[in-house]
């Protein structure tokens, strides 16, 4: 009889690409994919604890599997991910939701197999969570399910201490891959008919440091080197480590795409320094400046906290004057959340929620209208997208430009992993509506 699996994936594309190797795992022992969580055999959650918020998701979601549990004693409940790997987390866990059957954390997910395993010739529960050794797990084959994008990890783990963030405390010290694996996958890769490639890391830009291996714009020109049509991205770069080299890579080679996401975090210099970001509001927009300067037509993203301990309303104002500034063509936004364990939840002047709820609503009116007139100067022009998926609630086919920009147009026949060029005849919003171009 065919067992089914089933994965809830919490957080950044980093979880995204994980779940996709627990699913190789999963497949490996003989479990099939299947859309309806009742008909699951194993339920794997792969968490997030970047805020609150999402801490709060996977509890919720877990914390419904106990009916289902009761009537299925054979189903399995793995919980893993960032949230597992907090201190004491993963006790608390099992304590909390005594019906999960397995707990494992990021730096074990190489042996989730053998938890399976284990768990399948034993009543009590799994429990293994270890700390970072600087090792990298090579060789989990991942399930890839983002066709016709694949993901590709460069780096693992963050060195960098942002005083608001979780992640370096969760995924351990950064350890970059060796090029040669990394380009012998992408290969394949574009073998394998995948048309678009995003290099994934905490921090892409500082890859190979600490090693002698080649650095991050080395790296983007080799890939970009390989035959094929095809596009190649990256993220997350942080501003401090954006180079000439990098912006000159991206001029230099058209497959990789002309957008970059750059978060910026704060527009305030007393802020970015209570963050630990180690640049200022110049050092950010000379990056800018030098990155406009080799490839003029660039799109811009970027992430944005707000209400950061001790943020005053005049520091507030300076990241809107600042996201005015760049002109970026998204953003996303996010209240502060406080991570037990990081420097900045023991600072004082914690700002109350309704501050940041009325400064986030001001921000997100400004990213918007931004965006907005971004889209709406595309209307008229023909561009090229790479058609990425269906969506079936607009019954449309929906695809992206080089520089990111979502587009919908109507087909009866799937271009799904097609290139093709669209007239934009609309635009709502972040997206554009378009109509397929006959050449
Ligand atoms: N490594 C990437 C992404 C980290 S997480 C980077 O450095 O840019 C993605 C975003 O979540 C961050 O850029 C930040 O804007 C936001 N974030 C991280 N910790 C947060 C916190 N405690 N509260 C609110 N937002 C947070
Ligand atoms: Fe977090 Fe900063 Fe590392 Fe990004 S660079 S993962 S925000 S500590
Ligand atoms: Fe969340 Fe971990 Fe990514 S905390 S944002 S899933 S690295």
């Amino acid at each position: 009889m065919v067992k089914y699996f089933y994965i809830l994936t919490y957080g950044c594309q980093m979880n995204v690409h994980e779940s996709e190797k627990i699913a190789g795992i999963l497949k490996d022992l003989n479990y099939e994919p299947c859309n309806v969580i009742e008909e699951a055999d194993i339920i794997v959650f792969n968490t997030c604890c970047i805020r609150e918020n999402a801490e709060n998701h996977a509890y919720g979601n877990i914390g419904m599997l106990k009916k289902l549990k009761a009537g299925k004693r054979s189903l399995i409940i793995a919980v893993g991910g960032c949230l597992t790997q907090q201190m004491g987390k993963a006790s608390g866990l099992h304590k909390k939701f005594p019906y999960v059957d397995i707990v494992f954390g990021t730096h074990n997910l190489g042996k989730l197999k053998d938890y399976i395993i284990k768990k399948r010739a034993q009543k009590k529960a799994v429990i293994e969570i270890e700390e970072d050794n600087g090792e990298i797990c090579e060789g989990l084959e991942p399930y890839r399910t983002s066709y016709p994008n694949a993901w590709l990890n460069i780096t693992y783990g963050c060195n960098n201490f942002c005083s608001y963030c979780i992640v370096p405390y969760v995924r351990g010290r950064e350890r970059s891959r060796r090029s040669k694996d990394i380009i012998k996958e992408a290969e394949n890769l574009v073998a394998l008919g995948y048309k678009e490639i995003t290099l994934l890391g905490q921090n892409v830009n500082s890859y190979g440091n600490g090693t002698d291996d080649i650095s991050f714009p080395e790296l983007l020109r080799r890939i970009a080197n390989i035959d094929g049509k095809f596009r190649l991205r990256f993220m997350t770069s942080h501003p401090k480590d954006f180079s000439v080299e990098i912006a000159k890579a991206i001029a230099d080679n058209t497959k990789i795409c002309k957008s970059v996401h750059l978060p910026v975090q704060s527009g305030s210099n007393v802020v970015l320094k209570a963050m630990n970001r180690k640049y200022t509001v110049e050092d950010y927009l000379e990056k800018v400046k030098i990155l406009k300067q080799y490839v003029p037509d660039c799109s811009l993203t970027t992430d944005i906290i707000v209400g950061f301990p001790g943020e005053t309303e005049e520091d507030f104002l300076q990241t809107c004057e600042l996201v005015k500034n760049v002109g970026y063509s998204s953003a996303f936004t996010f209240v502060y959340s406080k991570r037990e364990g990081t420097v900045a939840a023991k600072m004082k002047n914690q700002i109350p929620a309704e501050v940041s709820k009325n400064r986030i609503m001001r921000l997100i009116e400004i990213v918007n209208s931004q965006t907005r007139e971004q889209s709406a100067a595309y209307v008229g022009k023909v561009i090229e997208i790479l058609c990425e998926g269906y969506d079936d609630k607009k019954q449309m086919y929906l695809g992206r430009d080089g520089y990111g920009r979502m587009a919908y147009f109507a087909s009866d026949v799937s271009h799904i992993g097609e290139f093709l060029n669209v007239k934009v005849e609309g635009a709502n919003g972040i997206s554009l509506a378009c109509k397929k171009v006959e050449i």
